[in-house]
């Protein structure tokens, strides 16, 4: 039977529509709405096409954006001291600093300069550690993460004693998703296995899991025989694989074989319209939220 297709296009539009809600509600109760800056480095392609969608989602939304854009030789300390600015503005809420950051630039330490609570990507150290310890501590989500747990709760997929395996180990994806599948709690409580490039054997583990979810940046990694049918695979891989002559966008391929896998899944994420989507939604959801924390003054 062929499974069911998560889609990420379709469940982003759900959740900006109930941002869009809130941000009116914010409006006409406080006369604000959540302020968003973006601060892109240099001109990388990917980078740059990222942004742009960023700026013109929180755009749409109604935010107050804000695109900072700089060249590739901005110094460290320059980036450092607009950080610290936007630390101290009222009018921003979510400060977001796209990476890859050229090599004269120390990421941990601009990561590390911005307010926790304006750190809508949940990268700060105090982010991480408060994800770990999950429940009411963890107030904002990482965003890919985020996504993943949205589309496995919105199509109603069972975690809570389930198999969970998670193809890769990155800080932003792998590591975060893992620890958010175990906590206990709604659309978690899963039994989670973490697979790496350390791994003797990635099929024995992929096989075992009921929701699968693959991380890896490797196209095509993860072939049809190590699905366990019925399970439910979540793809998060975005491989640039080549370009559309015709259109000049790139040609994307996700990390999981997706016209076979769909035979054997239960449920699936599209490579593109899956993963990808959701992440960008996620952002705007933990500005909103950083906007609420600000405005109701909770600490
Ligand atoms: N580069 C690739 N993914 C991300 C992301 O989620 N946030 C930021 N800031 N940079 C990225």
């Amino acid at each position: 039977m062929t499974a069911e297709i998560i889609s990420g296009t379709e469940i982003r539009k759900t959740i900006l529509a109930e941002i869009k809600a809130d941000v009116e509600e914010m409006k006409a109760k406080h006369g604000k709405v959540p302020g968003l800056v973006t601060m892109l480095v240099g001109k990388d392609p990917a980078s740059v096409s990222y942004v742009t969608l960023k700026v013109k989602t929180a755009l749409s939304l109604g935010f107050h954006e804000i695109q900072d854009d700089h060249p590739e030789d901005i110094p460290e300390s320059d980036l450092l001291a607009l950080i610290h600015k936007y630390n101290n503005d009222p009018d921003i809420h979510g400060i977001l600093v796209q990476l890859p950051l050229p090599g004269h630039i120390d990421e941990q330490k601009v990561i590390n300069a911005i307010n926790p609570d304006k750190d809508v990507d949940v990268f700060h150290p105090i982010n991480v550690g408060r994800l770990m310890i999950g429940g009411d501590d963890a107030r904002f989500l990482p965003c890919t993460p985020a996504g993943i747990q949205e589309m496995i709760a919105r199509s109603g997929t069972r975690t809570s004693g389930a198999e969970v395996v998670v193809v890769g180990r990155s800080n932003i994806v792998g590591k975060p998703i893992a620890m958010m599948m175990a906590q206990k709690g709604a659309y978690a409580n899963a039994t989670v296995t973490i697979v790496h490039t350390g791994t003797t054997d990635l099929s024995v583990h992929c096989k075992r899991a009921d929701i699968l979810i693959v991380a890896a940046g490797v196209p095509g990694l993860v072939k049809p025989e190590w699905i366990k049918p019925g399970a439910t695979v979540i793809d998060v891989g975005t491989n640039r694989v080549g370009m559309n002559k015709t259109t000049g966008k790139a040609i994307l391929k996700g990390d999981v074989d997706f016209d076979a896998a769909k035979e054997i899944a239960g449920k699936i994420t599209p490579v593109p319209g899956g993963v990808g989507p959701m992440t960008i939604a996620m952002l705007m959801k933990n500005t909103l939220k950083a906007a609420q924390y600000a405005l109701e003054d909770i600490r």
